[in-house]
């Protein structure tokens, strides 16, 4: 065998090996009473906006795609989940305290006007979740209202 087809085969063996290990993707559950969908915070073009081009990382509710099953794409996929949600959690949206959510809802408007959020990684596989600039305007415009919202709730 000449050199190159030694390397496609190790590399080939290497892919197939790799498949072994076990897959760490966070758990999905479709069943979230305290998820910000049934809070009455959120409904409309922006809820599915939210749903569209975030809900994938900060929900429990995420869609795995064919290749998060593969590595070492499921290990990318699984650490961008796991990490997503560990900072924002829109599935257990209604058990976060005042502070918390305006902390929330403050770096919504900072990811998204900035354009940090959907992450870019993501967007290459999910065209539909690029956001043009009247629905990133949506999203803040949104976010800044639910900010006074979240607190008149404290207050009543
Ligand atoms: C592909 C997964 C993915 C998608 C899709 C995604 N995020 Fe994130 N998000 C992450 C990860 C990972 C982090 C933590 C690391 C970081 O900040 O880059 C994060 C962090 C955040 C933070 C906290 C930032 C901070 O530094 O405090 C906010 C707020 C956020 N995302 C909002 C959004 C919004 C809003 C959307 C949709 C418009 C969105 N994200 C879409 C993966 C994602």
């Amino acid at each position: 065998m000449k050199i190159w087809q030694y390397l496609i085969l190790g590399l080939g063996i290497i892919l197939l090996a790799i498949q072994f290990v076990p897959n760490q993707l966070p758990e999905v559950s479709n069943e979230n009473p305290q998820d910000l969908m049934g809070s009455g915070l959120v409904d409309g073009e922006v809820s599915n906006l939210l749903k569209t081009a975030c809900y994938d990382c900060h929900s429990n509710t995420t869609k795995y795609p064919w290749y998060s099953y593969v590595a070492p794409a499921s290990w990318l996929v699984a650490k961008d989940t796991r990490e997503g949600r560990e900072e924002v959690n829109f599935s257990q949206w209604t058990e976060v305290d005042m502070m918390d959510k305006l902390a929330i809802l403050d770096d919504i408007i900072e990811e998204v006007k900035e354009e940090h959020m959907p992450l870019p990684i993501y967007l290459t596989m999910h065209s539909e979740a690029k956001l043009d600039d009247s629905q990133r305007q949506l999203i803040i415009e949104w976010a800044e209202a639910a900010m006074d919202i979240v607190v008149e709730e404290e207050d009543e």
